[in-house]
């Protein structure tokens, strides 16, 4: 197979906003594409960038007091961190703020120009004369023209539903300043798109580059046909691409003053942030984007599909970029079948998910959903935990906890054992796994490899290794049980690994050998060393769960806001104890009602603009661990603690504070300050004894 060479992306987001897991379908999804393209050997690189220019980033950098690169320097840091935390990994992250971009942007507006797409229009909008901007439709507020319903939108009243110009408000008042804005007239440049209609059509319908559904979409809503009297071929409006100061953006060469609107030098991005990459590995930009062996895939929303499906292959096609392969087009994540919610806790974002569950989790979860189809995703939290808990614990997870043991520290049989030919049925369904994949139907590829776990699962029932291993004369017997658990075992984890990337490393490591390609999955292994078995996963905690929806209901903006407000991450965090207990308040059989527990901190880290706190995470014996903050930074260096034995109230109610919640109190004396001492046990007590 001659490896293909592929260039990915995924929609860049914002800047102006941390990423949640709605945001997190996408770039899950692209990124086991892009795995799993990588795994079949092929050249593939999956790039990405901050989206940074726009007057909501000019606006919030002048509410902070910042300068916009500060704002979206910082930004930047967030999303790269939010993005590793669930093993999602670019080959570049650039931003469309960037030199190169800079450079393309002037590339290519002077290829639209040459072509004699752009023309000058002026533009009537409203201006803030306190914020010094115009606004677009959506800062101006007012009563509506036609119910009087007050506080309506510029361009649309929600109570009777009409739709209409901002000048046309009564009242209107800029969101930005709460100014009377004034109408003004600016010159503003347009991309006359109606140009590509011909190109456009035979693009979008070639049956090549997108799914059918889109496909008829754009024919219904802004292509038609010829000679179709329901659907007559339609005019494309002209795009207007260019913004009057103040605007945070790039200025433009040849109309000074003015800046390109941030969806023109969005996806431009795209190609700034693979000449990065291209300059850093020695690379040629034009093998990349002008070079007919490469394709050229982009994963994005169904909200952003008319940027990607016409102006962005128009600019393309007029530049002389390569077209997109395709455009892989998803639905928008809802929890529990409504849309995510501030205030029922379903809005989570990134960081607030990390810090309750596992990633791999959403990962399969999302895997398991996902179709070719434009469909919405639904996070059921109970189908969640089902799902994980049922296939990755029962199923996957278990073929090698049953077995592992019994071969630790030993080896695998030295040829591979007769397995009633399972194995060899698990290798040749390995091409239809891979085109469910390539197909993005991640759903199918999910539920064929279940059946596969269901029949390793079955085997090692019937063969009972548990029992084996006390009979001393079926010791080989029992080294062949787990030898042929173990293999369909990493056949089924080869499978996952797009999906699972930390599964495949613990696998890998538990059988000393690297999952490196799909072809793993067709060859047994044999004598080869086997490792202690660690524990690779546990089942959903419920109360993680709902720790995490509570976290989300307190940390949030409000509704109307589509990111939370940084507000909501403020330095002050929340008083730690009540007012101190007296005796005439705590009874002898009260203070007994106190759970305190030996604990061992297994994690320890600051947490992010608090004075006072670190957060720890604390392991109670077996796999009961909690999520404690605790008042003690001006003393204890996280690193320090790590390992060392606390005493822990253990039955408080759950407490939501600023920045999480709260699972319990480590005990400590000293008047507070810097003379805080932590209470702690004598090495050889156990984490989960009772404190009496
Ligand atoms: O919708 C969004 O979040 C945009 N920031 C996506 C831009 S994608 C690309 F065109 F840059
Ligand atoms: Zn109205």
């Amino acid at each position: 197979m001659t490896p293909r060479r592929i260039l990915v992306t995924a929609a860049l987001p914002y800047a102006n906003g941390h990423i949640h897991i709605g945001h997190l379908v996408e770039y899950i999804q692209t990124d086991i594409w892009v795995r799993f393209q990588k795994l079949r050997g092929h050249n593939c690189r999956y790039f990405c960038a901050d989206d940074t220019h726009g007057t909501a980033i000019m606006i919030r950098a002048r509410q902070e007091g910042r300068s916009e690169e500060e704002v979206i320097a910082d930004m930047r840091e967030a999303h790269i961190r939010d993005f590793a935390a669930f093993d999602i990994e670019f080959d570049n992250y650039g931003s469309t703020n960037s030199d190169e971009n800079r450079e393309l942007c002037a590339e290519i507006w002077q290829a639209v120009t040459d072509a004699g797409l752009v023309i000058e229009k002026p533009v009537e909008q409203f201006y803030d004369p306190v914020a010094k901007t115009y606004l677009a439709d959506r800062f101006v507020r007012g009563t509506c023209p036609v119910c009087k319903a007050e506080n309506q939108y510029g361009d649309h009243c929600d109570k009777c539903l009409s739709n209409y110009t901002p000048h046309e408000l009564i009242d209107p008042r800029s969101t930005l300043s709460d100014a009377t804005p004034e109408l003004r007239q600016a010159p503003h440049k347009f991309i006359q798109l109606e140009q590509l209609h011909g190109f456009l059509t035979e693009w979008t319908q070639s049956g090549e580059s997108l799914q059918p559904e889109i496909a008829n979409y754009l024919k219904g809503h802004f292509l038609g046909v010829e000679g179709d009297e329901q659907n007559p071929v339609k005019e494309l409006k002209d795009w207007d691409v260019t913004r009057p100061p103040e605007y945070f953006g790039f200025e433009i060469p040849d109309f000074p003053g003015n800046y390109w609107y941030v969806w023109f030098d969005a996806p431009i991005g795209y190609i700034a942030s693979t000449k990065q990459w291209c300059d850093r590995n020695g690379e040629n930009l034009d093998d990349w984007w002008r070079s007919d062996e490469t394709e050229v895939h982009h994963f994005i929303g169904k909200d952003i599909t008319y940027f990607h499906t016409l102006f962005w292959p128009g600019i393309l096609k007029t530049a002389g970029f390569s077209l997109p392969t395709r455009v892989h087009i998803h639905g928008f994540l809802t929890v529990g079948g409504t849309k995510m919610s501030k205030s029922e806790g379903t809005f989570v974002m990134a960081s607030t998910y990390v810090r309750h569950l596992d990633p791999s989790y959403l990962r399969y979860f999302f895997a398991s959903k996902l179709s070719p189809k434009v469909d919405d995703l639904d996070l059921d939290l109970d189908d969640f935990r089902n799902k994980v808990d049922s296939d990755l614990v029962g199923k996957v997870v278990n073929i090698a906890s049953r077995c592992a043991k019994f071969v630790a520290k030993s080896n695998l049989s030295k040829t591979y054992p007769d397995d009633g030919r399972l194995f060899e049925q698990g290798a040749s369904v390995g091409n239809r796994i891979a085109e469910f994949y390539e197909n993005c139907d991640y759903n199918s590829a999910m539920r064929e490899v279940m059946v596969l776990a269901d029949r390793a699962n079955q085997f090692i029932e019937a063969r009972e290794p548990w029992k084996l291993r006390k009979d001393d004369s079926r010791q080989d017997e029992l080294r062949d049980v787990c030898t042929v658990g173990l293999n369909l075992f990493r056949q089924i984890v080869v499978y996952l690994a797009p999906v699972l990337p930390r599964l495949a490393a613990q696998t890998a490591e538990l059988l000393n050998s690297p999952i490196e390609s799909w072809n793993d999955s067709q060859t047994p292994l044999t004598g080869t060393r086997v490792n202690e078995f660690q524990h690779m996963m546990t089942r959903v905690d419920p109360r993680k769960v709902e720790a995490m929806i509570e976290e989300s209901k307190e940390t949030q903006a409000p509704e109307t806001s589509a990111a939370p407000s940084s507000a909501g991450f403020s330095d002050s965090p929340e008083p730690l104890e009540k007012e101190p207990l007296t005796t005439e308040d705590c009874t002898f059989d009260e203070f007994m009602k106190i759970d305190m527990r030996v604990a061992r901190v297994v994690e320890a880290a600051h947490v992010e603009g608090a004075d006072k706190l670190l957060q720890l995470k604390l392991s109670l014996g077996g796999e009961e661990t909690r999520n404690v903050f605790a008042g003690i930074k001006s003393v204890y260096n996280p690193d320090d603690l790590v390992g060392r034995l606390v005493i822990c109230c253990a039955n408080l109610a759950p407490r939501k504070m600023r920045f999480g919640v709260s699972e319990g109190m480590v005990l400590a004396c000293g008047p507070g300050g810097n003379d805080i001492y932590l209470l702690n046990p004598d090495e050889g007590a156990k984490p989960g004894m009772r404190v009496h």
